[in-house]
This record gives structure tokens, sequence and C-alpha cells, in this order.
């Protein structure tokens, strides 16, 4: 097993290290969390690194993707483009023309335009498109990220379908065959993930009951959680198999016989505990009385989403604190906001110390500023029995062509 002081050195800092074997500890642990039947999405934006999508398709998940690059990504790691579930408010007639040209059939559709536009994509193609409704319903149960049960640019709202169904159901080269729903991400706990389920199970069903919404397939959604970028461990859901069965028991009693065919999805939850990022302190200053550490990787390489504020202050595992001190982490960028941790208690760390930063497998490279200020991308390596698998680099040398 190689350690991730061996990695370092071998292959330079900044560094993210993916350890595949906790991906697929991961995807089992959340299948078995899942009433059996169930099939789960694996939202590729958390981790588009093909290596560690090819472990969640081997272990039977299928793709959600949202973008060209994501299909490509999903076709490198081995998904069939017909195993997708393509998804966003925003899809361009090019790019449905091109995931339609390549096969992709399922779509979640985000508003009666965006419905409409896809069934043209269809046509123009001579298929058909099957279509899920993502639902914006009115209310929410549990607190995390939310994306809907608001004024939202995802779903369609609830309380307009009584009227706009009946023209959905006709909009030609797409068939509407059931219902998405992606409330919120990282739920604050089970209990919280337990009552969103339900809530949309009950909703989903009443749908189908009393305006004849088409429900031969129901996507659940998600919100299974996972630390970011600090240390802890992923949370269990050992209540939830059994209460979604009763959900479901109650309210789509038919769903032993597959109708509907049911489905979630999860990004963070697969694949944040694979990934721990290794930088290595650069310089060491002092300013007016305050300490600055100077890594290697700022929010070019970490920090995703971080215009979000979700991020601040990065935790850095002192595995041997021995002696802690006061200072800002601060990353290479010359910005201001290229600030990791402001006045945080750190180690004595010193110039070519090797920092790490734990639970960065979700939403850690490609969810940074990886093009700003023209740094080479950190590289990728994959372990598999604890020895590495492949290395990789993304390549973002700024080479301008004419379209
Ligand atoms: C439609 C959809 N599915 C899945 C996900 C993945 O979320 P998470 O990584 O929290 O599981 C997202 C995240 O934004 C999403 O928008």
């Amino acid at each position: 097993v190689t350690g991730l002081a061996d990695l370092a050195d071998r292959f330079g800092t900044p560094l993210y290290v993916y350890d595949l074997d906790r991906v697929a500890a991961a995807r089992n642990d959340l299948r078995a969390a899942l009433p059996a039947g169930f099939d789960l999405f694996y939202a590729i934006k958390a981790n588009p690194h093909p290596d560690v999508a090819a472990v969640l398709r081997e272990g039977g998940c299928r793709a959600e993707i949202s973008s060209t690059g994501e299909l490509l990504t999903a076709l490198t790691a081995g998904f069939r483009a017909g195993e997708c579930l393509y998804t966003g408010p925003g899809k361009t007639d090019a790019e449905l023309d091109e995931v339609i040209g390549a096969g992709v059939r399922l779509f979640s559709a985000e508003s009666p335009s965006d419905l409409a536009r896809i069934g043209r994509a269809a046509r123009r193609q001579r298929v058909l498109a099957e279509c899920v409704l993502r639902i914006n319903g009115t209310t929410g149960a549990a607190t995390g990220i939310r994306m809907t049960g608001r004024p939202s640019q995802f779903g369609i709202d609830v309380e307009t379908l009584p009227e706009v169904l009946p023209g959905l159901l006709a909009v030609p080269g797409a068939r509407v065959v059931g219902a998405h729903f992606f409330t919120l991400s990282n739920a604050a706990d089970e209990a919280a993930l337990i009552a969103e389920f339900t809530s949309v199970v009950e909703l989903a069903a009443g749908l189908n009951r009393e305006l004849g919404l088409p429900l031969e397939f129901l996507d659940i959604g998600g919100g299974f959680a996972a630390p970011y970028a600090v240390p802890g461990e992923r949370p269990g859901y050992p209540n939830l198999r059994a209460e979604l069965e009763h959900a479901l028991d109650l309210h789509l009693p038919d769903w032993r016989s597959d109708r509907p065919r049911l489905t979630c999805e999860s990004g963070r939850y697969l694949v944040a505990d694979s990934g721990v990022l290794l930088s290595r302190v650069v310089n060491v200053k002092i300013s007016r009385g305050s300490r600055f550490v100077v890594l290697d990787a700022g929010i070019n390489a970490l920090g995703g989403l971080s215009g979000l504020g979700r991020l601040l202050p990065v935790a850095v595992r002192l595995d041997d604190p021995g002696q802690t001190e006061t200072a800002s982490l601060v990353g290479p960028l010359c910005t201001p906001g290229d600030m990791l941790g402001r006045d945080i208690r750190l180690p004595a760390l010193d110039v070519g110390d090797l920092v790490t930063v734990p639970n960065i497998g979700a939403y850690g490279l490609t969810a940074s500023l990886l093009a700003f200020l023209g740094r080479p991308a950190p590289a990728e390596v994959t372990l598999r029995g604890g020895t590495p698998h492949s290395v990789s680099t993304v390549d973002l040398r700024r080479v301008y062509r004419q379209p």
C-alpha cells in the first residue's frame, strides 16, 4: 500500500488521490440502504473522473448527466447513452441534437418549454424522447441545499400541472413516462431524508391518481450526504430502506412489480470520501504580525463552488498536531479571494510540509476555478488495493483554435 507522502513525492503536488475501493464501498452501502429494485443514478458532476465513474458503472449504476461533456465522460467510463438521464434547465437545440444523435433517450424536462424543445429535437431525428417531468412541489420537509420547493429554475411548479399537463402529454416527439424530483442535496440527517422521500412518494402518487400524471417511472431524487473538505464519515442510513418501503406500500402498492420503476440519484455520497487533496507549503510569511501559509493549491484546485461561500475554512488534518498556531491558509493565486482559511488553528507548518484535505472526492477539482490564472491542473491518481491504478492530468493548455 502506497502512503500519501510517497504519492506526493512520486507525482508532485497539488495532487488529487481517489481510492476506487472506497467508491465501491460507498456504492455498496447506498445500494444496501435502498429497497431492492431501486435503480441508482450517479450524478457525474460530483466527480467526472472516468475511473471513478467506471466503478459506479460496474456496480450497476446508471448516469445522470447534464452536458455534452458529461455524456463524453459517461461513455468513456463505459455507460451506454441509453442508460443516461439527461437533466438541466438550459438545454439548447444544439446540445439536444448532439446527445440524441449519440443515443440518449431519457430526459428530465424542467419546464413546458424545455419539454417542447426536447420533443422538437427528437422529431428532427425521427425518434421519440422519453421524458420525466421534474416537479417543483410547494413544500419541502428537509434541510440541506434546497433546489425546489420555492421559485426555482428547476422543475415545473406543481400547482400549474392541472392546467398544463394535458398539453404536456400531447407534445410531439416527447412521451411523458413519469416524474422526477430532486428537491435537495446534502440532507441534514436520515430523518430529514426519509421525510423528504416520503412526501415525494405521496405527492407523485397523488398526481398520478388525481391528474393522470403518467408514472411508469419515478425518480425520487437524492439528498444523500457527505462531509466536504473536513474530516468525518459519510452517514449511514439504517432506517431508510424500511421507511421507504413503508411509504411505497402505502402510496404506490404495485412498486414491487416495477410499477413504477423507481430510481434515486447521488453524487457526493458515492465519491466524497474516496478523495484527498495533497498540497505542499510553498511559502510562509509574516505580514504585520499575521502569519500566512501559502500552499501550491488554491481555489483553482480546491474549494469547488467557493463563490457560494460553502468551503471556508478548509480543515487541515492534524495527524500529529504538535504545536499549533494561528495563521491564514492561502493559495498561490493573485487574488485576495484565494483564501482557504482565515486565521485558523494550524500545525506549525513550514515550507515543503505536506497538507492533506480530506473528503474532497466530490465537487473537488472540476467544481473549482480550474482555468483561473492559468496554472496547470493538479494530477489525479486513482488507487486500487492501495496502489496506483491510473495517473492523469486534465489538459488546460491555452490553445485557442478557430471554430
Ligand atoms: C438533478 C441532480 N441530481 C443529482 C445531483 C447530485 O447531488 P449530490 O451530489 O448532493 O448527491 C444534483 C446536484 O446538484 C442534481 O442537480
